[in-house]
């Protein structure tokens, strides 16, 4: 009753979004696992041409088969977005091996939580969930801006619903991260719509994937399936809208702002 209320089942309409994806070509990030891997999946089944991003190479190998079975071009590129170096030479590889880019999802994430008191010796937190969720995906938005105005195409960021309510003890790292990745779409949605490009910012809420498996109070919440968030950004990405939110979130998200004093007493 409850997963019903606050995870409505979602509705992909299969014909729409094989209309909208076949034979376009579209990049994915964080395509190994989770939300991304799923994501593959409906995007192979909707025939579109694939470019997938994440570390685990296998991973990524065994998808680009399951596409060139269902007659789907695919390749991939295994790396860690953090590095700065192999970052730059994917972003110019793109520009000149794609016939043309439609869609961008932007969705590897790192997730981390850990209170501010235990991470003072632990920088690299700060640096890891900051290169992933928000550095690289705006370093692959700047470098295909060129051929997504081509072809009128759309950027897709996954965010999470957390960024909507007072931060939450704990989440500092991907909290602020996520933030940063946010302010950075939004402020794209408004400028590149002069380039015909269009911005939209998935605010996630819970998702079983192993991101939150990780934290044992979240494993027996109710929550979207991988396969039904990688539904929510393909619905998302078939319209204009700027972002999915959820339906509680834009009701509770304003009033938790409004008594954030509130709130953060009850954190
Ligand atoms: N799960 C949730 O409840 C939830 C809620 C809201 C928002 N989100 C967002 O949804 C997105 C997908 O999350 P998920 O739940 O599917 O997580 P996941 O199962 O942990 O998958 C994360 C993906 O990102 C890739 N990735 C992580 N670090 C990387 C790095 N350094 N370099 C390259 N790729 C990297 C991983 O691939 P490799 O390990 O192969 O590199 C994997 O494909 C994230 O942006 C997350 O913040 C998730």
């Amino acid at each position: 009753m409850v997963k019903w209320l606050i995870y409505p089942t979602v509705h992909l309409n299969e014909n729409k979004a094989r209309e909208t994806f076949a034979n376009r070509w579209v990049v994915v990030t964080g395509a190994s696992r989770g939300i991304g891997e799923a994501l593959v999946r409906r995007l192979i089944a909707a025939h579109a041409n694939l470019f997938l991003i994440a570390r685990s190479e296998e991973r990524l190998t065994a998808l680009c088969t399951e596409a060139h079975e269902a007659g789907c071009e695919a390749s991939f590129c295994a790396m860690d977005l953090r590095d700065k170096d192999k970052l730059e030479a994917l972003c110019e590889n793109l520009k000149q091996s794609l016939p043309h880019v439609d869609y961008l999802f932007c969705n590897a994430g790192k997730s981390i939580h850990r209170n501010i008191i235990d991470a003072t010796d632990r920088m690299h937190d700060y640096d890891r969930t900051i290169d992933v969720n928000y550095r690289a995906h705006v370093a692959l938005s700047l470098a295909l801006i060129p051929k997504l105005s081509e072809s009128k195409g759309h950027i897709i960021y996954t965010s999470s619903v957390s960024t909507l309510f007072p931060p939450a003890p704990g989440w500092s790292a991907y909290h602020a991260s996520k933030c940063a990745a946010n302010t950075w779409y939004e402020t794209a949605h408004t400028e590149l719509e002069k380039q015909h490009i269009v911005v939209q910012v998935a605010f996630m809420p819970l998702v079983h994937t192993d991101m939150s498996e990780a934290n044992p109070a979240y494993r027996n919440l109710p929550a979207y399936t991988a396969d039904e968030a990688a539904c929510q950004l393909l619905k998302l990405s078939t319209t204009n809208r700027f972002a999915y939110k959820p339906w509680w979130a834009r009701i509770s998200a304003a009033i938790a702002m409004l008594f954030s004093p509130l709130v953060k007493l009850l954190y």
